[in-house]
């Protein structure tokens, strides 16, 4: 097999990929709101006609939630089996006002490294994982075959919890998606034409939780003083959830689980260029502030972290009003590192709470949503192989970053699977994902296809069961 040729052909039928990646996005795949259920369940159709077209088997998993997309194509026996996961679901769209275009409406653009794609799911993650498809078809079509077995496992909960996939992935097809390696694209290059491959994700705990005072909203005149103040308390509680000063959490027990740095893994991060002004320029906050003695980097993709995403509560409307509201509330997540349990966590997050809620005041707390954090062992013939195809397509290196980003399912998948998982992304830190005008650079998508044609090639030489045992 000539790879040159599979890669002509990638870019012979770029215009047909850019169609097809356009028809992908118009489909509002938003999974966290029930109203678009049925737009989520037509995208996965979609995904289906795409792999059955690249000549893979493809069907609808029906679960308990939004329906998983498996693929698969074994012919190629002797061979690795590599196992892609990407999610077709997307983030809600608002703030709608802000966007260029509407969101489900595709447009390429001129951006600042030339082309760009620009809609919700560009990058996150229906433009990133599109590339395995469409690299596994240029393959398919060129040379009548696969240079390894692969499988395909897409689903349309990630963006809002992942329980389907968990369920399916820790229940009886965990034989099905047997492989030697997985490989996923939802994540970002470290930098403009740096391959990465990431061995970290961290996390999550996110909570909500609701203060109650009086059963009604009271004078704040006839009676303030005489109460606690729901909203004072909950401005007591958050506060109390970090130090002002060195910015370390204070929830009891929090770091009794964290994995301190490995060794010559601070020594790495500080190799990698890092620009603290550049980085505080792009995304336009005056100065950056995190827990003393840790680096930004460090900060961001070693050491856990807690923020408040959203709080309510009171008057908010123009002038003033004299009232004592009697609720108010927060989101509160936290991100998290090895080998910090979001289970273990939920209950002394609680706990802490609760105990700081002063007489009169009722707390609940909510566990909304949890992902385990994940550090993989990049090892072995597999993925050497890979990661010289990586260095291939791009002409460089690939350097080994971690996240602060979660990825639900992928600590899962690396334990059930017992088979090293590749992050290799390749979005850009400018893509915007989650806000409006979220964009792909044209030249990263089909690069990314030359990628993983690359990749694919590279494990084509290895022999099936490197890493499996029982192969
Ligand atoms: N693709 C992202 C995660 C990501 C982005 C990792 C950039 C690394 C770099 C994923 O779709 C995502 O948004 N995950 C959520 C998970 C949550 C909803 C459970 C996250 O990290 O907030
Ligand atoms: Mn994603
Ligand atoms: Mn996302």
């Amino acid at each position: 097999m000539t790879i040159d040729a599979v890669l002509e052909r990638v870019d012979r039928e770029a215009d047909a990929s850019l169609e097809q990646l356009k028809e992908y996005l118009r489909i509002p795949s938003v999974s966290t709101d029930p109203a678009y259920a049925g737009d989520v369940r037509r995208c996965a159709g979609f995904v289906q006609e795409r792999l059955r077209a690249a000549g893979l088997e493809a069907e609808i998993v029906e679960t308990a939630g939004h329906p998983l997309v498996y693929g698969e194509w074994l012919g190629a026996p002797g061979r690795p089996t590599v196992l892609f996961y990407g999610h077709y679901d997307v983030q809600p769209v608002d703030p709608l006002n802000e966007w260029r275009h509407a969101p489900f409406d595709p447009t390429i653009e001129e951006g600042e490294r030339g082309e760009q794609i620009v809609a919700r799911g560009a990058t996150d993650d229906k433009g990133q994982s599109f590339t395995h498809i469409k690299a596994v078809q240029a393959l398919m079509e060129e040379t009548g075959s696969l240079p390894v077995n692969v499988k395909f496992l897409i689903e349309g909960e990630e963006e809002c919890g992942g329980e389907a996939i968990e369920a399916y992935v820790t229940g009886p097809a965990a034989e099905r998606l047997a492989c030697d390696l997985a490989l996923v694209s939802d994540t970002s290059m470290y930098g403009p034409g740096q391959p990465s491959v990431l061995y970290g994700l961290k996390g999550l705990l996110y909570t909500e939780v609701r203060v109650l005072g009086a059963d009604r909203d009271l004078h704040s005149g006839t009676f303030g003083g005489a109460v606690a103040n729901p909203l004072n308390a909950l401005g007591t509680m958050l506060a109390a959830l970090r130090d002002p000063d060195d910015g370390r959490i204070l929830i009891p027990g929090f770091y009794d689980d964290v994995r301190p740095l490995a060794a010559g893994e601070r020594e790495a991060f500080a190799a990698l260029p890092f620009d603290e002004r550049r980085y505080g320029a792009e995304i336009g906050a005056a100065a950056l502030w995190g827990e003393a003695g840790y680096t930004t980097l460090e900060r961001v993709w070693a050491r856990p972290t807690c923020d408040v995403n959203g709080m309510w509560g009171g008057y908010q409307g123009p002038g003033a009003k004299t009232v004592i509201a009697n609720r108010a509330g927060a989101k509160v997540s936290m991100r998290l590192v090895p080998d910090q349990e979001p289970e273990r966590l939920f209950p002394a997050f609680a706990d802490y709470m609760r105990s700081l809620a002063p007489p009169g005041i009722d707390v609940e707390v909510e566990n909304l949503n949890g992902a385990p954090p994940v550090l993989v062992d990049l090892q072995g013939p597999l993925v050497e192989a890979a990661l010289d195809g990586i260095r291939e397509a791009w002409g460089r290196a690939p350097v080994r970053v971690r996240e602060g980003g979660s990825i639900p399912i992928v600590s899962t998948l690396s334990k059930v699977l017992g088979v090293p998982v590749l992050l290799v992304g390749f979005g850009l830190s400018d893509d915007r994902l989650h806000a409006p005008n979220e964009k792909m650079d044209l030249a990263n998508f089909f690069q990314g296809i030359r990628t993983v044609i690359r990749v694919l090639d590279r494990l084509g030489g290895c022999a099936a069961g490197a890493i499996r045992s029982d192969a």
